[in-house]
């Protein structure tokens, strides 16, 4: 009798195991990534309770820009294996453009006729150019699997847009992203409203080379010299993937652009630190004064220092708290309207379970592990809204291509509200943002916290009918993070 339950007991016990096993098995063989496949054959389709819309069938491929006419600046990138030294003399084994990191700062005037063409030299894993934050055609956009392949070494590519934005952006590799732009494959690109001079400008691409973090290549004291008087701004760019702060000291700097659109100017108080999202831009605009006036990266040795004598210390601060864009007390008109076509949820978690064969603790996104997370379906003309809700204990700077958001509300209050392409969310943060659909294609929504990106928290917004030719996976050679 003992005996009889003993083994019904271990029987029931070793089924019950198997099952469990075998389910895990499922999930493991569910998860794998096919060695190439369509990003649009797994999502599960968000209408955001509007209407399905007429899928009238388009090719991303064919959303180009002008492709004749003599372009107004023409520029070249070759990437290439290289040495790259900082100004301390340190030296680090980089991925660059042209032989750079940054590569070369790309100049226009909005409305110019921009071709750049990339060349790979000898990165194995392939390269492609996103013009971060600039609103291009869809097929310009520059990532792998979804608006192009990558262009692996030998290859060429050509990309060629009007942007009708100006402002502050940066350029990088959207072909193994996590890697390429940590490496150096980036640089920043400078949209002029008109081709006349405001005064003495800078471009700063802040960035951490192998631990070093550098403006520019400048991992120490870097100086310049700027006489007494002229106006100053300073573009400041994050192309790390975690949140960098900023130390302004000798001047007192007024905001007056987040992410290449301007905002009405808003002082920084005098001592606040600047925090910039990866992936984000602030430009600081201030008169020169008498004495030593930068910018420093906090808890690093890198500086740079403008004086007009080339000569002088910046002042020193203690540590102050964070400038919040969301405290700026004024605000420009909005003109988006106010009755939105769809509304999406957008939750980020983290999920015990399997993300292309690796076990583990996952980026989830409405609960799905890539690539079965959510795909944001809209129709051209949409006014949308995405409710954002970082339920993680992760900093998250969410990036949409093709388009800007403006934050409308955090943690459910209404803020004064800005236009971003990058917006950090802090861990439990909420935010409310809109845009209009103004740009038909299948666009990246992703974190630029590039690992986190690799790591699953990617997604896509599509247009009804958007249908693309290329693929992903590994045998495609096209893996966009
Ligand atoms: Cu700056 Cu999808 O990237
Ligand atoms: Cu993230």
């Amino acid at each position: 009798m003992k005996d009889r339950l003993i083994t019904i007991v271990t029987t029931g016990l070793m089924v019950l195991g198997l099952a469990f096993l075998g389910f895990l098995g499922w999930q493991w063989w569910q998860s794998r990534l096919p060695a190439s496949y369509d990003v649009m054959d797994y999502g599960v389709v968000d209408r955001g309770g509007g209407p399905e819309a007429e899928h009238v069938h388009f090719s991303v491929a064919d959303e180009k820009g002008p492709p004749t006419g003599k372009p107004d600046v023409s520029v070249t990138l070759t990437a290439e294996k290289s040495r790259v030294r900082l100004a301390s003399g340190a030296q680090v084994d980089g991925w660059t453009f042209n032989g750079k990191a940054p590569g070369p700062e790309i100049r226009l005037v909005r409305g110019q006729l921009l071709q750049v063409t990339l060349a790979n030299k000898d990165i194995s894993d392939g390269v492609t150019i996103h013009w971060h934050g600039v609103d291009v055609p869809n097929a310009e956009d520059g990532v792998a699997g979804v608006t192009q392949d990558a262009v692996p070494p030998g290859g060429r590519y050509v990309y060629r847009f009007r942007p009708e934005q100006s402002g502050t952006f940066w350029y990088h590799t959207h072909q193994n992203a996590s890697a390429g732009v940590e490496k150096g494959l980036y640089g920043g690109l400078v949209i002029l409203r008109d081709p006349r001079s405001l005064g003495y400008e800078l471009t700063l691409p802040i960035h951490t080379f192998e631990g070093h973090a550098a403006i520019g290549t400048n991992d120490d004291v870097g100086r310049k010299v700027v006489p007494a008087g002229v106006p100053v701004r300073l573009r400041l760019i994050n192309t790390d993937s975690s949140p960098v702060r900023l130390r302004l000291a000798g001047m007192k700097p007024v905001l007056v652009a987040i992410d290449g659109a301007d905002i009405r100017p808003a002082s920084v108080p005098v001592g606040e630190a600047l925090e910039i999202g990866a992936g984000g831009r602030y430009d600081i605009a201030f008169q020169m004064p008498h004495g030593p006036a930068g910018v420093a990266v906090v808890s690093s040795k890198a500086e740079l220092v403008l004086s007009p004598t080339g000569t002088g210390e910046l002042p020193a601060s203690a540590s102050h708290p964070v400038f919040d864009p969301a405290a700026r007390d004024e605000a420009a008109p909005v003109r988006l309207g106010s009755k939105f076509d769809r509304t999406f949820q957008l939750r980020i978690t983290q999920k015990v379970g399997f993300l292309d064969g690796k076990p583990g603790r996952h980026w989830a996104l409405n609960g799905k592990l890539y690539p079965r997370v959510p795909m944001f379906e809209v129709a051209r003309g949409d006014l949308v809204r995405i409710n954002l809700v970082n339920d993680s204990s992760g900093v998250h700077p969410m990036h949409l291509h093709g388009h800007h958001f403006l934050v409308l509300s955090r943690d459910g209050k209404a803020v004064a509200p800005w236009s971003t392409d990058t917006l950090e969310m802090l861990p439990h943060e909420r935010y409310t943002v809109a845009f209009r659909a103004s740009n038909p294609g299948l666009w990246m929504l992703h974190c630029h916290n590039l690992k986190h990106a690799a790591d699953g928290l990617s997604m896509h917004l599509m247009y009804a009918g958007a249908t693309t030719p290329f693929r992903a996976g590994e045998s495609a050679h096209n893996d966009p993070e």
